[in-house]
């Protein structure tokens, strides 16, 4: 068996910095009550017409990485896109990549994982690369969650949290078996799929019937904050613990977490439990908000550039959301 090992990343945010304060002018809240909250200080927002989309996002994201990685692009073998916010109903984002990338006619698959999304492409990366079937895989995380927010005090208690920005990775077919991603654990609970969703427009409740009720909003997301808060603690806890175990491994050998950026409440209740110090986990929500499946590989590559990822350490991954879905990555950098 190979070990897959990430060999680049990239990342692109839009220019467009919303802060706090700006979201007041819009709706009935606060840079305090969101700071206190959820630790964001700011986001970017996709400026309305720029053009910009998931998958323009996550073909700039990927340009970056390759090129960290050192290979040319026609060398990819893989295309995998994580994203809640597709630029299509259908077909997938991956397809986009292909050709915005002038790929070869590689396969491409779409997760829709939500904030798990990175974790569980990593995954299904890792495991096309073990079993030696690819060399190079393309994993992109990628969200536009400002277009289809509810931008009103009605929305607040959702569309402060998140903004739009892409992450991308380079998963590469390694032969070195003490470093790269050791392993990979993903679970769900559908029960609590609606506690965390947006449920239309799905096939089972299509356009206009949404449009025939105006009281219908099932268009925007809605989630039940503290119960969404509770089981994320809990789950967060448990997938880095099975992780660790899986290897033989205790809290005390983590260098550093990089957690998906759900609200920085819930980072440093993770980081309380396992007794981190403050450099050991990664956080940037306070400027990019909540970007969902490019959480993770938005915050891995700037704790990679800052230098905070060492060869040699042990880097764990983890996120829980939407499904609910949770999962961790255990990588020896
Ligand atoms: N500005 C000002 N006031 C607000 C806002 C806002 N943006 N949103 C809600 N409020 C008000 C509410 O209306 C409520 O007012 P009321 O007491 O008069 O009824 C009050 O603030 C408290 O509302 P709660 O929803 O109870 O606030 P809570 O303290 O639970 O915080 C939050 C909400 C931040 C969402 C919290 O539940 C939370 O952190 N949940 C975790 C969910 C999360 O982080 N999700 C991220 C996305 S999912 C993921 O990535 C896993």
């Amino acid at each position: 068996m190979y070990r897959s090992r990430i060999s680049g990343l990239g990342h692109f945010v839009p220019e467009n910095i919303v802060t706090n304060d700006e979201l007041s002018k819009l709706m009935d809240t606060n840079d305090e009550w969101i700071q206190e909250r959820t630790g964001i200080k700011e986001r970017r927002w996709i400026k309305k017409g720029s053009g910009e989309t998931s998958a323009t996002m996550g073909a700039k994201a990927a340009k970056i990485a390759i090129e960290k990685a050192g290979i040319d692009k026609d060398e990819i073998d893989f295309i995998i896109f994580a994203t809640l916010s597709p630029d299509m109903y259908f077909p997938g984002c991956g397809v986009q990549i292909q050709d915005m990338l002038d790929l070869p006619t590689i396969g491409a698959l779409d997760v829709r994982n939500q904030c798990s999304g990175f974790v569980y492409a990593l995954s299904v990366a890792d495991q096309f690369i073990k079993t030696g079937m690819y060399k190079n895989i393309l994993v992109i995380g990628s969200e536009f969650h400002s277009g289809a927010l509810d931008i009103s005090d009605r929305g607040r208690g959702v569309s402060v949290i998140f903004g739009d920005g892409a992450g991308a990775a380079i998963l590469t077919r390694s032969n070195d078996d003490k470093r790269g991603i050791l392993s990979t654990h993903l679970h769900s609970e559908g029960k609590h799929a609606k506690e965390l969703a947006v449920e239309a427009p799905s096939i089972a409740h299509w356009v206009p019937e949404i449009l025939s009720n105006p009281d219908d909003l099932s268009y925007y997301p809605y989630m039940n904050g503290t119960f969404v808060f509770k089981n994320a603690v809990v789950r967060f806890s448990e997938v880095i613990m099975e992780g660790l175990i899986a290897n033989g491994l205790t809290p005390e050998d983590i260098n550093i977490l990089v957690p998906h950026q759900a609200n920085l409440r819930i980072s440093q209740f993770v980081q309380k439990k396992f007794k981190l110090r403050d450099d050991q986990v990664y956080n940037n929500i306070q400027k990019y908000g909540n970007t969902t499946a490019a959480s993770i590989v938005i915050a891995l590559t700037e704790a990679h550039e800052e230098g905070k990822v060492k060869e040699g350490d042990l880097v764990v991954l983890a996120a829980f959301g939407s499904g609910f879905t949770w999962g961790s990555a255990i990588i020896r950098w």
